[in-house]
């Protein structure tokens, strides 16, 4: 039998109808208009692509966004000076300093130098020590903010149940089961970390009640590695050399999608599961520091 697919973009798009209607309410009872900036040193055409899309979203939300796109010779102390302007701006309640930068800028340096209360992107130590010790305001870095909320709204809350993350990121693994391990909505699951080193990795992943996979290894998840039943998240998205497309790629993710669906209970496919969530969860995050700043929320 053939797994429920749980659609990354249909659930995106519920979320992004929600906070279209917050942000207009915010806008109409408090005067207040949430404010994203995205910071683009260079001209990277990915990260060309993914700011634009980031402030695409914000405006069709009603969010207003400013993009700031720098020389790729920008030096740190410059960088340093914008990322202070925006932190010192109230109009601005969220600040994206697109990752990777060019390699004479130290980017543990700029993400350092990012306001906590405007860490969107959740990649401050201070957010990440906030989440980890659950303790104190911060955002959930988005990916994994996005697969939670992928769970929940699907019918799988993980709740008791025994989660199995592959992959150990900063960006997604570690904060994943964090975000996991919580008291509360989204939380109350049993987590086990796999990795690279991990020793008998199927032997892992055939306990896991819900299966998230986050290794950046095109389709290595196989149907013998998933047990019957299992709710299945694909974090991965990799580009492998298709010849019969005419693009001569295809994407796909970490996980043999045709195979483990026939196993699984239910999958997020790639493209239209997890990405789609990432840049709505960094909106979620922009308009709750915009309620936070005005003292609407905690
Ligand atoms: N580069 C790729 N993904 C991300 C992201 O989520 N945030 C930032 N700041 N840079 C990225």
């Amino acid at each position: 039998m053939s797994a429920q697919i749980i659609s990354g973009k249909d659930i995106a798009a519920e979320i992004r109808a929600e906070l279209k209607e917050s942000v207009a309410a915010l806008a109409a009872e408090h005067g207040l208009v949430p404010g994203l900036a995205t910071v683009l040193v260079g001209a990277d055409p990915a990260s060309q692509m993914y700011v634009g899309m980031k402030n695409k979203a914000a405006g069709e939300m009603g969010i207003h966004s400013r993009q700031i796109t720098l020389d790729p010779d920008t030096s740190e102390a410059e960088l340093l000076g914008v990322v202070a302007g925006l932190n010192a701006d109230e109009a601005i309640h969220g600040i994206l300093v697109q990752l990777p930068l060019p390699g004479h800028i130290d980017e543990g340096k700029v993400i350092e130098a990012i306001d906590p209360a405007k860490d969107v992107d959740g990649f401050h130590p201070v957010s990440v020590g906030r989440l980890a010790t659950d303790s104190g305001a911060f955002f959930p870095p988005c990916t994994p903010a996005g697969v939670v909320e992928m769970l929940v709204r699907s019918g799988h809350d993980p709740a008791g149940k025994h989660v199995v993350v592959v992959g150990r990121s900063n960006i997604v693994g570690r904060p994943l089961a964090s975000l996991l391990i919580r008291k509360g909505r989204g939380g109350d699951a049993t987590v086990t970390v796999c990795h690279s080193r991990t020793p008998d990795l199927a032997a892992v992943t055939r306990t896991a009640d819900i299966l998230v996979v986050a290794m950046g290894r095109p389709e290595m998840i196989t149907a013998e590695m998933v047990s019957a039943g299992t709710v299945v998240i694909d974090v991965g998205t990799n580009r492998v050399d298709d010849p019969a497309s005419e693009r001569g790629y295809r994407v796909c993710g970490d996980v043999l999608f045709d195979e483990v669906k026939e196993v699984a209970a239910a999958i997020s496919p790639v493209p239209g599961g997890v990405g789609p969530m990432t840049i709505t969860m960094l909106l979620a995050n922009t308009v709750t520091s915009a309620r936070r700043a005005a003292g609407l929320d905690d």
